[in-house]
C-alpha cells in the first residue's frame, strides 16, 4: 500500500479493499467476469455490496423504478444526489458510479464539470456514467480533473425522444459501424468501462475484444466483459414487466404483495399485534388515572 492510499490517522482501512476503476480493468485482463447491478437506496446497496458483486451503479432508471416516471428524461441531479448519498453510505467494498442525468452534462463542459464534481463531493460516488459519444470531450476534460467517466453506448434511454421506443441498437452494418467507431472514441477519451445496452451480441462481443477497458452489458450477451442489470428486474420487483435481458432470481413483487395482504388480514382480525409486539407495564399505574388526567 502507498502513503497516497492510506486514511489521515496512518491505519489501514476498509478503503484498501475497495473495488477501483483500475481493479476492474485487470479483471478484464485476467478474463474475469465484472459484475454490477444498480440500486437506489441503503438498505439494498449494503446487500448488494455484501454479496460481492463489484460495482453499484445508482442508475437514472430510478426515474422508473423509484420514481414512478416513464422515462429517465424527468429525473433532476437532485435526486441522481439524493440516492447516490444514501446508496454510498450502504457501500464498504464496491465502487459506487453515480449516472448523470439528463442534460446534466451537454449544455457545457462547465456544467458538466460541475455537476460531475457534485457526485464525487456531496453524495460519496468514486465514478460517474455519461450516455452517448459526443460527450467524449467533456469525458476527456473530467478525466484529466481526476473524474472516471463510464461510457454508455447501444441503447441510451435518456434520447428515448429521439429513438421513438426502447428497440435493439446496432443491427445494419453502418448502424454496428457507427457504435464501435464511438466505442473507440470514447476509450480514447478517457471512460474507464462502457456500458453496451441492448446491442446484438456479436457486436458487443467484438467491441469488447477491440477495447482495452471493459465492456458491461445489459442485453449485450455473454462476450461482455461484465454484466450490469436493473435489481428491481432480477427481483420481479417492478410493476408487471421484466425485460428480455433479465433473468428473474426472485419473485419479489409477489411476495411483497402476499406480505401485504397477509398483514391487513391480520390487523383487521386481531391476530396482529400479538402480546410479544406490545410493551408491557404494571396495570396497578393505572388505577384512578383517568380521574387524575380529567383533575389536570
Ligand atoms: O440507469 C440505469 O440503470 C442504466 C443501466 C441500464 C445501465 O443506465
Amino acid at each position: 500500500m502507498s502513503i497516497a492510499e492510506l486514511p489521515p490517522d496512518g491505519t489501514k482501512s476498509k478503503q484498501a479493499e475497495r473495488v477501483t476503476t483500475t481493479k476492474l480493468r485487470a479483471m478484464k485482463e485476467r478474463g474475469e467476469k465484472i459484475t454490477m447491478l444498480t440500486a437506489y437506496d441503503y438498505s439494498t446497496a449494503r446487500l448488494v455490496d455484501a454479496a460481492g458483486i463489484d460495482a453499484i451503479l445508482v442508475g437514472d432508471s430510478l426515474g422508473q423504478v423509484m420514481l414512478g416516471y416513464d422515462s429517465t428524461v424527468p429525473v433532476t441531479m437532485e435526486d441522481m444526489l439524493h440516492h447516490t448519498k444514501a446508496v454510498s453510505r450502504g457501500v464498504q467494498r464496491a465502487l459506487v458510479i453515480g449516472d448523470m442525468p439528463f442534460m446534466s452534462y451537454s449544455v457545457s463542459e462547465e456544467e458538466a464539470m460541475r455537476n460531475a464534481a457534485r457526485f464525487l463531493q456531496e453524495a460519496g460516488a468514486r465514478a460517474v456514467k455519461m450516455e452517448g459519444a459526443a460527450v467524449a470531450p467533456t469525458v476527456a476534460r473530467l478525466v484529466a480533473a481526476g473524474v472516471p467517466v463510464m461510457g454508455h453506448l447501444g441503447l441510451t434511454p435518456q434520447s428515448i425522444n429521439v429513438l421513438g421506443r426502447h428497440r435493439v441498437q446496432g443491427k445494419t452494418r453502418e448502424a454496428a459501424a457507427r457504435i464501435l467507431r464511438d466505442a473507440i472514441r470514447l476509450e480514447e477519451a478517457g471512460i474507464f468501462a462502457l456500458v453496451l445496452e441492448t446491442v446484438p451480441a456479436p457486436l458487443a462481443a467484438l467491441i469488447t475484444r477491440r477495447l482495452s477497458v471493459p465492456t458491461i452489458g445489459i442485453g449485450g450477451g455473454a462476450g461482455c466483459d461484465g454484466q450490469v442489470q436493473i435489481v428491481h428486474d432480477l427481483l420481479g420487483w417492478y410493476p408487471d414487466f421484466t425485460p428480455k435481458h433479465a433473468r428473474k432470481y426472485a419473485d419479489l413483487g409477489a411476495a411483497l404483495g402476499e406480505a401485504f395482504q397477509q398483514y391487513r388480514e391480520d390487523v383487521r382480525a386481531g391476530r396482529f399485534p400479538a402480546p410479544e409486539h406490545s410493551f408491557p407495564m404494571d396495570e396497578a399505574l393505572l388505577e384512578g388515572l383517568e380521574g387524575q388526567a380529567e383533575a389536570g
